[in-house]
């Protein structure tokens, strides 16, 4: 009788124990499937990056001593939260926003190297984002860009962004128009 209660409880304690999955030396937990399926999605938008003002859009938040002297800004790093529109004009429908950081990264050309996400906030990307990572030689016309990756539409994005400064001034702020081409 004692027995028998025994390991009832014992059936009890175990039915009880939290289940962990096992390794199973000839069934690895790895599944495939070949897909086909890709999209080349072309994106086209202006980025607004404001570093004047009372509510600036892109803040230096670390420089070198020397950063100062440097002719190309050498070291500056800045956080960003910029706007993206779908044209030219500040106040035209907002579209997203390019959030992340760039460095000025070279002696000797005013270059950044941008680590950005362009969150797209409305239309059919809505949700969905792009991360460009790569060399930025703003003084060039056009400067092309890596894709390196996404979300939610753009999953396994990878392209390129051609970009070119529609307008800057003098404290720094500039109007980039963004030509994004991506296959997803
Ligand atoms: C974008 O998606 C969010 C979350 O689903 C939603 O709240 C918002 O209204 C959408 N914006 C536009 C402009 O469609
Ligand atoms: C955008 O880029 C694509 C692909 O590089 C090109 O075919 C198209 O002409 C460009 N559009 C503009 C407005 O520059």
């Amino acid at each position: 009788m004692a027995n028998l209660s025994n390991s009832l409880f014992l059936v009890l304690l175990l039915a009880a124990l939290p289940w962990t999955p096992t390794l199973n030396a000839k069934k690895p937990l790895i599944s495939r499937h070949d897909s086909q399926k890709q999209t080349v999605t072309n994106i086209q938008f202006y980025f607004h990056d404001t570093p004047s003002g009372n509510t600036p859009s892109a803040i230096k938040v670390a420089e070198a001593p020397s950063s100062a002297n440097s002719p190309t800004l050498f070291g500056n790093v800045l956080i960003v939260d910029d706007p993206l529109t779908e044209t030219p004009d500040p106040k035209s429908k907002e579209v997203g926003r390019a959030q992340g950081l760039y460095a000025m990264a070279s002696q000797q050309e005013l270059a950044l190297l941008m680590t950005l996400t362009y969150q797209f906030t409305a239309g059919e990307f809505n949700g969905s984002s792009i991360v460009i990572v790569g060399k930025n030689s703003v003084m060039h016309k056009v400067r092309e860009l890596p894709v390196v990756g996404g979300t939610g539409v753009f999953r396994f994005a990878r392209g390129y962004a051609l970009a070119s400064t529609y307008s800057f001034n003098t404290v720094g702020d500039a109007i980039v128009g963004y030509n994004v081409t991506v296959i997803h």
